[in-house]
């Protein structure tokens, strides 16, 4: 790298924490230690694979122009309701061979989910004994917070990143208490209702400075209590609810249909899913997170505000079946009717048989990766360039969120660049 970047240059070790350790983590974990073996290739990753066209027009891979943190120098730790370590997850989750998983059991079996802070309240459908016996939520953060200094340590790592992998919790709208730090403190010090488990791990990792990102539709993050946290402490944000499977198609193909003004008059979409994230999502007030993180992208991509004649009266549905025979191999259906010249309708059907945390585990990588850089670049509060990994982007009050793909995957070079000082 001749140029200069505005991001220092990555020392030492990073560590990953994931609260959550269900399917998408233990993939990803394996995954990537798969990978340093020389067993696996990071197919997904942006931040391993990826290209950039520099100012002077050559393709170049994004690690030769931006800082990145070295693939062989990570920790992986995290919490879970259960005390499964990574080897017993990762073989409950049934994502992986077993062929595999035994390969990686020495690595992966040291690697236990510190005790979590839960409350099923939250989460109907999840029962676990690994929960911290505190009751006040205050109490609870600070315990997250030692639980991620000792971490630090024993690990020997520089620099920490939180990406949430925990289940979807239930819908919480905003409200007084997610308002300003002082009501969010003072909500956590009387166990305010509005501070799900989810919050109380998002305001620990900001209050130390470390990067997040939320890989579910919950709350979390999206609140201006934790941005004017993440101000106060320099911390870069993300979220929400990863771009994997069913939206990342419509994201690809609504701004194709766009682009050619052909009409659209319905788009239905359905899911079968059978794994525990697919459990979680049959309690109706946590498919409800589900439901408005899933519904908001054809609006913003289609503008119909400009485009009545197009768009004007869309019917947009999206269902999510729990389907126990499929565990994490999920399967989606688009049924899109649309229109042409002079409006003869036309039909188009995608049948979406995918791996769920095949899809997903790529995204915890590269947002972990990209928000150590920005952190290291000097960034805060949210991280706009990275809505590309998610489905319901992050944005200020008033502010609309970008959702078609392809100029998400723009605005993310034209940051890259930005912070190589290109
Ligand atoms: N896989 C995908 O394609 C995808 C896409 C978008 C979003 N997501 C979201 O990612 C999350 C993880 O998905 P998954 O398939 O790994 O689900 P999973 O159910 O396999 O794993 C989630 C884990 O989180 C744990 N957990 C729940 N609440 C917790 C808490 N408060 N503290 C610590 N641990 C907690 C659960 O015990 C479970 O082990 C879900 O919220 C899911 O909706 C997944």
């Amino acid at each position: 790298m001749s140029h200069t970047s505005k991001a220092s240059a990555p020392k030492g070790r990073l560590g990953i924490l994931t609260p959550g350790m269900g399917a998408v983590s233990t993939t990803f974990i394996a995954g990537c230690i798969a990978i340093n073996k020389g067993l696996a290739k990071p197919i997904g990753s942006l931040t391993q694979m990826g290209h950039i066209t520099t100012p002077d027009g050559k393709r170049q891979k994004i690690s030769d122009v931006v800082p990145l943190q070295s693939f062989e120098n990570i920790a992986f730790g995290g919490w879970d309701v259960h005390t499964d370590n990574v080897y017993e997850a990762a073989v409950n989750a049934k994502v992986l061979d077993r062929y595999m998983i035994e390969q990686l059991k020495p690595e992966l079996e040291v690697i236990k989910p510190m005790t979590a802070v839960f409350d099923n309240s939250y989460v109907k459908n999840l029962q676990g004994t690994n929960v911290k016996p505190e009751k006040n939520k205050m109490v609870l953060a600070e315990a997250l917070m030692e639980d991620i200094r000792r971490f630090k340590e024993e690990h020997n790592c520089d620099r920490l990143v939180m990406i949430w992998c925990g289940s979807t919790e239930k819908y919480i709208e905003e409200s007084d208490v997610h308002r300003s730090l002082e009501n969010f403190e003072q909500g956590l010090k009387d166990n305010a209702v509005d501070i799900p488990p989810s919050m109380i791990y998002t305001y620990a990792a900001v209050k130390m400075g470390i990067p997040y990102a939320n890989g579910a539709p919950n709350l979390s993050g999206d609140v201006p209590a934790i941005l004017e946290l993440a101000e106060k402490t320099q911390t870069p944000l993300a979220g929400k609810d990863f771009k994997t499977g069913q939206t990342f198609m419509k994201t690809v193909l609504a701004p194709g249909l766009k682009s050619r003004h052909l009409g659209i008059e319905g788009w239905f979409s359905t899911n079968i899913l059978g794994n525990r994230d697919g459990e979680v999502l049959d309690a109706p007030e946590n498919f409800k997170t589900k439901e408005v993180s899933k519904l908001g992208v054809l609006e913003q991509i289609l503008e119909p505000e400009l485009h009545p004649d197009l768009y004007g009266d869309l019917y947009h549905k999206v269902r999510i079946n729990y389907y126990p025979p499929r565990g994490d191999a999920k399967e989606g259906w688009d049924n899109i009717d649309i229109r042409g010249w002079m409006d003869y309708p036309m039909q188009i059907k995608v049948d979406f048989l995918c791996r769920d945390s095949i899809l997903a585990a790529p995204l915890v990588l590269d947002l972990a990766i990209f928000l150590d850089l920005a952190k290291r670049a000097g960034e805060s509060g949210i991280q706009r360039w990275l809505s590309y990994y998610l489905k319901s982007p992050q944005t200020l009050p008033g502010e609309k969120p970008e959702h078609d793909l392809f100029k998400q995957h723009d605005n993310l070079d034209a940051k890259l660049l930005s912070i190589a000082g290109l």
